[in-house]
C-alpha cells in the first residue's frame, strides 16, 4: 500500500504547534522530543485543575480520559487494553517484564550485541544471582543481526530471547519479526525493547509476536518526561512474578489470601501522575491522527539525507552500520571530542547528544568507538535544519583547524 509523504503544509503546521521549534534546532529526538503544544497543555491544565479542585476529585472527573490513555497505547501497539501497564518509563517496564520471569540455574537467554545497559546489567545480575547463560548473537560484518545464527544457538535451556528493537546509540532496526518467528516456533517468551521504536515507525506486537514489550513516552512519542508502558501478552501474564504489589495490583485481599487482577495493571501500583498519564494519552492520538507509516516514512527521509550529506564532509565518519536503518545518526569528527562538538552546536542552538560506550557497550566496544555525536531526526525536522547542522559541523572544523595552527606556530 502506497504511504502518502507528509506535506509541507502538514510539517508548517506541526512546527507552528510546537513551540520548540521556533528557539531550537531539535535533533536530540533520541534524547527526548519536543512534546507538541498540545501534550504540554493537557498537562499543565490538568495539574492547575488539581490545584483547584484536587487530586482526587479531578481524577474522578477525567476518569474516561485516564481510562482512553490505555485504549490509545492498546490500538497504537495493536494489543488489548488489559494488556498495557504504564510506568515512569522504559527501564522499569524491561525490568518489571525481566525479573517477572522464573528463572532457574542454566536457564539461557538470547539477545545481541544492541542491547541496551539498563537489560544488560539486567543479563548479568540474574547470571549472578539465578546462574543463568548469556547468549550474545553478534552482527555480521556488514551491522546486520542473522535471525539464522539466532535459532542455531536455541538448546531446550533457551528461556528468553531479549532484542533492542533500536538500538540507543547505532543507527540500526533488528529484524524483530522475523526474530519473533523464531521465538514463537520454538515457544520461548520474546521481550522487546521497543523504547526508541515506538512512536517512529509501526510497531505491532502480533505482527512481531513478542510477550512482552517495554517502552517510554518521552523520546519518538513525543510525551512528557517520566512516562512509559509495558505490555504483556495476556496468557504470559499468570507466568511473570510481581516486583511490588499493592492494593490496586489485586482483585481481592482477605485476612489469609489475596488474588491478583486478571490484567496487566497488576504490574502497576496504585499512585501515579495524572497529568502525566492524560499528557501521554494525547501524545499517542497526535501520534496515530498523523499515522505511524507517514512518520515514520518522513523521519527515513531526513536521516538518510542527514547521512548522506554528513558523508560528503571531509573529516566527518558516519558510524550506522546495516541495512535497516532509523532515525538516529551517529558519527564522529576526526580530532574533535563528541562533547565538544555537542556543545559548540548548542552554541548555535542546535541540540545533538553524546552517545557514550556505556549505553549500547557491546556493540561500541567491539566497534572501538568510545563516543559518538549522535543526531536524531523526527519528522517535524526539515531538510533546512539539516543543511544548517551541516554548515555548522563544517565551520567547527574550520575553526578547530585554525587554533591548532595557531598553537603550533605562536606569533
Ligand atoms: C534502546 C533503549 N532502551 C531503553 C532505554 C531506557 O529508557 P528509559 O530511560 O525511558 O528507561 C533507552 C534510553 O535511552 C534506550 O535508548
Amino acid at each position: 500500500m502506497m504511504i502518502t509523504p507528509l506535506t509541507k503544509q502538514e510539517i508548517q503546521q506541526f512546527r507552528a504547534g510546537t513551540r520548540g521549534t521556533a528557539q531550537r534546532i531539535h535533533f536530540n529526538n533520541a534524547g527526548a522530543s519536543m512534546p507538541p503544544d498540545v501534550v504540554v497543555e493537557t498537562v499543565v491544565n490538568y495539574l492547575t485543575e488539581e490545584a483547584m479542585s484536587g487530586g482526587y476529585e479531578t481524577e474522578a472527573k477525567y476518569h474516561a480520559q485516564l481510562e482512553n490513555t490505555y485504549t490509545l497505547i492498546a490500538r497504537l501497539i495493536n494489543a488489548d487494553k488489559n494488556e498495557v501497564a504504564l510506568v515512569e518509563n522504559a527501564s522499569t517496564a524491561w525490568i518489571l517484564a525481566f525479573n517477572g520471569i522464573d528463572f532457574k540455574k542454566g536457564d539461557a537467554v538470547i539477545t545481541s550485541e544492541m542491547e541496551y545497559v539498563t537489560n544488560l546489567i539486567g543479563f548479568l545480575n540474574a547470571k549472578k544471582t539465578h546462574g543463568i547463560e548469556i547468549k550474545v548473537i553478534p552482527n555480521d560484518e556488514y551491522g546486520n543481526f542473522q535471525p539464522a545464527v539466532l535459532e542455531k544457538a536455541i538448546t531446550p535451556r533457551t528461556k528468553l530471547i531479549a532484542i533492542t528493537h533500536i538500538p540507543s546509540t547505532a543507527g540500526a532496526v533488528l529484524p524483530v519479526v522475523e526474530i519473533g518467528k523464531i521465538a514463537r516456533k520454538h515457544g520461548i517468551l520474546y521481550l522487546v525493547d521497543a523504547c526508541q521504536s515506538v512512536g517512529q515507525m509501526l510497531v505491532d506486537v502480533k505482527e512481531i509476536g513478542c510477550d512482552m514489550l517495554a517502552v517510554t513516552g518521552r523520546k519518538y512519542l513525543r510525551a512528557p518526561r517520566g512516562t512509559g508502558f509495558l505490555f504483556v501478552r495476556k496468557e504470559v501474564q499468570d507466568q511473570l512474578k510481581l516486583t511490588f504489589m499493592d492494593g490496586h495490583t489485586v482483585q481481592w485481599v482477605s485476612g489469609k489470601d489475596f488474588k491478583v487482577r486478571d490484567d496487566a495493571r497488576r504490574f502497576e501500583l496504585y499512585e501515579k501522575n495524572r497529568a502525566l498519564t492524560l499528557g501521554l494519552g494525547k501524545a499517542v492520538e497526535y501520534a496515530l491522527d498523523i499515522g505511524l507509516d507517514r512518520i515514520w516514512l518522513r523521519v527515513l527521509h531526513l536521516a538518510a539525507l542527514m547521512r548522506r550529506q554528513l558523508g560528503n564532509i571531509d573529516g566527518i565518519t558516519v558510524h550506522d552500520m546495516g541495512d535497516r536503518k532509523c532515525g538516529i545518526v551517529t558519527f564522529s569528527i576526526e580530532g574533535i571530542d563528541s562533547a565538544m562538538i555537542k556543545s559548540k552546536l548548542a552554541e548555535k542552538q542546535i541540540n545533538v547528544s553524546v552517545g557514550k560506550a556505556v549505553s549500547t557497550l557491546l556493540y561500541m566496544n567491539k566497534n572501538h568507538l568510545k563516543s559518538v555525536v549522535r543526531a536524531s531526526v523526527h519528522y517535524y525536522n526539515t531538510e533546512e535544519e539539516i543543511m544548517t547542522m551541516c554548515d555548522a559541523l563544517v565551520a567547527i572544523m574550520n575553526a578547530n583547524i585554525e587554533s591548532r595552527a595557531e598553537i603550533q606556530e605562536p606569533r
